[in-house]
């Protein structure tokens, strides 16, 4: 069985398209740190869609990351993966440790050790990274409130490939040590992604960015051959094209430019972190993983926060807003996904804040806890 073959074939047991319709199996990935703390919000959000539309979601709890190494002795067991190939879509939070602990075992090489393999074993190379500004919170942005209004920029990152899963060696030379990582893609990884991104593309405001570095890399080189060619099956989608450092500057100059941005897995990985920015704060994204099926992984694209854990201060939205992408994306949910959408502009729109969305010199004495953000939703799902 191939990767792509392993995220075959369970929605016709489970999902939308089978005999069980309106009946769902999600893996939870709590995660470490702050990850059960908003995922405990997010799965409150879960069940009131369920409550409202009439779904059932059964929830499988599905140990990776510190949960596992303190059980297991490993960050991403076989039984993980096993039991998580049996759900219709899996939703994740922040995996990592405190940067004073990362030489212990129990925190080094997470990354390389459970966030990529489990992103790689589903075979999950398209990342969606949707940065919006929301009209209650330009206020929050660094830039200028008047250059991010109305920003909505769709960032389609490679997933699987690329510089971060490429050979990587140190070896002695000349009696010292070289490091290398390998920056390789193949036509087949490109063209896969690219026609995900000019029908993400299609659906959205016609426009298609290319961000890469082609007047230094190979690869890219590639990535723009591979692009244009498939632009022909497109001619409703404008494609053109940015080096990186130069799409790194427009992003903040004039990010309104932007409909969707396509890009390999490292420079979306930094790029997506900065357009985060322009919004406030990175305590609000989500993000898609998607192979070739239903099959998803949901998370957001932040970290696990060891400062802010168990004091009930962490915003939950990004978890909560990971669920709307899963309902959308993976169970075909398109009425229950903006209904959480909605639901989080609305209790914004109403003042509520977690204290990472008080702009800075304001009093943070009024913001409201984890659990009453997610309340909050909630109560908003439940009464759209
Ligand atoms: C992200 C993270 C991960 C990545 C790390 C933790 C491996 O930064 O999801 O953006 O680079 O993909
Ligand atoms: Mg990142």
């Amino acid at each position: 069985m191939d990767d792509g073959d392993r995220s075959r074939g369970r929605m016709a047991k489970h999902g939308r398209r089978g005999e069980d319709v309106g009946r769902f199996r999600i893996g939870i990935l709590n995660g470490d740190y702050i990850g059960p703390e908003i995922m405990a919000e997010a799965v409150k959000v879960l069940g009131a869609v369920g409550e409202k539309y009439g779904h059932q979601f059964d929830l499988v709890y599905l140990e990776a990351s510190g949960e596992a190494y303190d059980k297991y002795g490993e960050h991403l067991p076989q039984v993980t993966l096993k039991r998580a190939a049996e759900c219709d879509a899996l939703l994740k939070g922040p995996f990592g440790g405190p940067p004073e602990e990362l030489h212990h075992p129990k925190w080094a090489n997470v990354e390389k050790a459970a966030i990529l393999p489990l992103r790689k074993y589903f075979n999950l190379y398209t990342n969606l990274r949707q940065t919006r500004v929301l009209p209650a919170l330009e206020a929050l942005t660094p830039v200028k409130a008047d250059v991010v209004h109305g920003v909505d920029v769709l960032i389609v990152r490679e997933l699987t490939s690329g510089i971060y899963f490429g050979p990587k060696q140190t070896r002695m030379v000349d009696g010292e040590r070289e490091s290398s990582d390998v920056e390789a893609y193949r036509e087949s990884e490109i063209r896969r992604i690219a026609l995900k991104a000019f029908e993400y593309a299609r659906h959205r405001r016609g426009k298609l960015t290319l961000v890469a570095k082609s007047n230094v890399l190979e690869s890219s080189v590639l990535w723009r051959e591979v692009t244009e060619t498939v632009a022909r099956e497109y001619a409703d989608v404008r494609l053109d094209y940015l080096h990186v450092d130069n799409a790194a500057m427009q992003l903040i100059l004039n990010p309104r430019q932007f409909d969707v941005l396509l890009t390999n897995n490292i420079f979306g990985d930094i790029l997506s972190d900065e357009a985060s920015v322009l919004s406030g704060s990175i305590g609000l994204f989500p993000s898609a993983s998607l192979g070739d099926s239903h099959f998803g992984l949901y998370e957001p694209i932040h970290g696990s926060a060891p400062s802010i854990a168990g004091q009930n201060i962490a915003n939950p939205i990004s978890a909560i807003l990971s669920v709307a992408l899963m309902l959308r994306y993976s169970l075909e949910c398109l009425a229950e996904a903006n209904g959480i959408e909605q639901a989080v502009e609305v209790v914004l729109d109403e003042g509520y804040r977690t204290v990472d969305l008080v702009p800075p010199g304001a009093q943070a004495g009024g913001a409201v806890g984890t659990r009453e953000m997610g309340d909050r939703i909630v109560r908003a799902v439940r009464s759209a």
